[in-house]
């Protein structure tokens, strides 16, 4: 009953939200969608970000960084797409044979981000759209249209903490990614579970605080869907500069984190590998970081965990590295190093909810 309720809520507070009541990024009462990524973006990123139209950056309300690397040729999908400022980037970055689709529940942003699908793809010199936005809901994607095993990429920015079901939202983005596909996402994490009384709260909704998972919750979450486990990019505390929410949220602390997660074949053999970086993958031709704990130098072997083997051998990656696996026998190991990796990444993510206070 409880979920119910905080679903109607939601879904009445963040029409008029979104829809109506703000105008700019501005009016959010956070610093959620100002606050800088903790990593620099790569260079044909920011050069895409600066092609993109003034009114849709205006109204961008993200909460991070949402834009992996080697993306040409990719099918990407848009989780809440807002004005449709992530998917003009994707739109440069992917190229003509590539193919974004925004997706967003909010009809007043896919009129305000279809308006200028015909600007970017003349400012691209592209012959024909490689962008689309679809009205429709992240918990029911068939709905929308979007078939099964299709994508190569599915990122979100700041909406997932607006959903009062994660879980269907996670195994929606699980269904609709072809094996080796990644889901990259930025959202809000509590520094603890969120007390049910904030979900009866429109603004707290509508900032994303009612619904912000406990960042503990997410290797279980992800886990048991089939995904790998999640990968820290990046990370920032979220000042709450209104005096009003603050007293509401209490000793509830907030921060954005930048995830990527892989659906890595089920049957895929992992064992520990010793990898080497080709310098390959384009804007990072003398390191690839692929996350806040995994540092790749170009041409310099390193031995890493049995997850992370599986990553690099079965995504959009695998071309890029030299892989040579450590051992032979059993297929499906648990990997101790890569559980040791894990504890770090989340440690930093405490260290920045606690410190940065
Ligand atoms: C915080 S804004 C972020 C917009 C965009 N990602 C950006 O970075 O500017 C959240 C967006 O998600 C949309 N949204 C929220 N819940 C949704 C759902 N269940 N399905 C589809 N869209 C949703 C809202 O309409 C809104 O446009």
């Amino acid at each position: 009953e409880g979920f119910k309720r905080a679903a109607e809520v939601k879904k009445t507070s963040e029409i008029n939200y979104y829809g109506s009541r703000l105008e700019t990024s501005d009016d959010l009462q956070t610093n959620a969608a100002c606050s800088m990524p903790s990593r620099t973006l790569p260079k044909s990123a920011c050069e895409a970000l600066k092609q993109v139209h003034p009114d849709v950056c205006k109204r961008y309300f993200g909460c991070g960084l949402v834009i992996p690397e080697k993306l040409e040729g990719c099918a990407v999908l848009d989780l809440g797409s807002g004005s449709g400022r992530d998917c003009y980037v994707f739109s440069k970055l992917v190229g003509e044979r590539g193919q974004v689709i925004g997706l967003d529940m909010t009809d007043v942003m896919i009129v305000a981000s279809q308006k200028y699908v015909q600007y970017h793809q003349e400012k691209f010199g592209y012959s024909k759209p490689n962008t689309v936005f679809v009205k429709g809901y992240m918990e029911k994607l068939s709905d929308a249209g979007i078939q099964n095993n299709s994508l190569d990429v599915v990122v979100s920015n700041c909406v997932i903490c607006l959903c009062p079901d994660k879980r269907t939202v996670i195994s929606e983005a699980y269904k609709v990614l072809k094996e080796g596909g990644e889901l990259y996402y930025s959202d809000m994490y509590a520094s603890k579970a969120v007390p049910d009384s904030f979900k009866e709260d429109p603004v707290l909704w509508g900032e994303g605080m009612a619904g912000a998972l406990y960042w503990r919750d997410l290797i279980t979450l992800m886990k048991d869907i089939g995904f790998s486990t999640p990968h820290l990019v990046a990370g920032s505390h979220i000042v709450v500069h209104n005096p009003e929410l603050q007293r509401k949220t209490g000793d509830v602390k907030y921060a954005s984190g930048t995830y990527r997660i892989f659906k890595i074949p089920q049957n895929s053999i992992k064992t520990k590998a010793l990898v080497t970086y080709k310098g390959t993958v384009p804007d990072c031709a003398e390191c690839f970081e692929f996350d806040a704990s995994h540092y790749f130098k170009t041409n310099v072997p390193v031995e890493v965990g049995a997850e992370m083997a599986a990553i690099l051998q079965n995504t959009r990656f695998s071309t890029d590295f030299n892989i040579s696996m450590l051992e032979t026998t059993g297929l499906n190991q648990s990997s101790t190093p890569q559980v040791n990796v894990m504890c770090c990444v989340h440690i930093l993510f405490i260290l920045l909810i606690r410190f940065s206070l």
